[in-house]
């Protein structure tokens, strides 16, 4: 389910802005990292104080950028976002920066791909409230020092083996998102349905909630697919039936693995006789960068025990052979 369609990106990104929850009470779901949250946001408030940077760290969709957005909101602050890949030069760090407020929050997605000189700049604005920039070039050249509004930055990342040590110890506190359960998907999808003004069942946001692959993001994606069918069919109250045609239709099966998923197993098993095999590898006969499999396929594969990843490469389990209906090689000697 990934769009390479610009529009369809800000159309996409704008129908998740609308159903965000902009509050704790609205959020379901990460409950451990809420109530840790909500401490460090009252203490920080009762001392006056801004809180601690903040390193967020999970799949993707699973909610970094709204729990960024709610913990501005707690604090009464504001709240700049950008991306790692998105500050390419020290230049743009430093122009985002000084442009801050007092008690701003600066929200850097996909932390992990910042640029090491960038990384370099961002530990003393982290650590000491300075911007060290470097005036002029040769022997004359000379550093300055600018003091920054006093902020706070949360990191988001899917990649938190990626992030250099120097830069996560600089993290007051880190915290990995985990996936929803069925029961959180389910109640994510009837909150999103009474936004949007859609009836639904009981039967048909657990259907949903299934194939979402405990991911918010996914499953309110669904929902929209499933509506646009009972739309069209026009049945009023979404339920079971209508969702699994739905999803029938797009070819997701019922616990959630879309077309790419499935051929990224069955591209392991028939060239790779399941593994082990190194993720470049994969990547390549998968047509596909090694980030995006390692980021957004391989996560889910792993937590539903299809996939291994050992130090040898990567490994398609027996489970994932029987669910896509095949027969598992079991070892026939020494040397298999
Ligand atoms: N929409 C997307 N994620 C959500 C969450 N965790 N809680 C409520 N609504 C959501």
């Amino acid at each position: 389910m990934i769009t390479s369609n610009k529009q369809s990106n800000i159309e996409e990104e704008q129908f998740e802005m609308s159903l965000r929850p902009s509050n704790f009470d609205e959020y379901i779901g990460q409950e451990k990292i809420k109530k840790n949250l909500n401490i460090l946001i009252e203490a920080a408030k009762k001392r006056g104080e801004s809180i601690e940077h903040v390193l967020l760290f999970g799949s993707p969709g699973l909610g970094k950028t709204t729990l960024s957005h709610i913990i501005a909101k707690e604090m009464g602050a504001g709240i700049k976002t950008t991306s790692g890949p998105a500050i390419e030069r020290v230049a743009d760090l430093g122009s985002i920066i000084t442009n801050l407020n007092d008690g701003d929050i600066l929200f850097i997605d996909e932390i992990h791909r910042l640029s090491k000189v960038v990384e370099e700049v961002l530990y003393p604005a982290m650590e000491d409230g300075v911007l060290d920039i470097i005036v002029g070039k040769g022997p004359s050249a000379r550093t300055i020092q600018l003091e920054l509004p006093k902020f706070t930055l949360i990191g988001a990342t899917t990649r938190l083996g990626m992030l250099s040590a120097p830069l996560r110890n600089r993290f007051g506190v880190i915290y990995r998102l985990e996936f929803y359960t069925d029961e959180e998907i389910g109640q994510i999808v009837e909150r999103s349905s009474r936004i949007l003004n859609i009836d639904i069942d009981k039967t048909g946001s657990r259907s949903i909630a299934k194939c979402s692959r405990s991911t918010p993001r996914i499953a309110n994606r669904l929902l929209k697919r499933v509506r646009d069918l009972a739309q069209i069919n026009e049945q009023k109250i979404i339920d079971d039936k209508i969702s699994k045609q739905a999803l029938d239709m797009l070819d997701i099966d019922h616990i959630g693995l879309e077309p790419a998923d499935r051929e990224l197993l069955m591209t392991m098993i028939e060239k790779f006789n399941g593994g082990p095999v190194g993720v470049q590898t994969v990547a390549a006969a998968f047509s596909e960068e090694p980030q995006t499999v390692e980021e957004v396929y391989e996560p889910y594969l792993m937590k539903r025990g299809f996939l291994e990843r050992t130090p040898r490469g990567r490994v398609v389990t027996k489970a994932a052979y029987e669910h896509l209906g095949l027969e598992f090689p079991e070892e026939d000697g020494l040397f298999s």
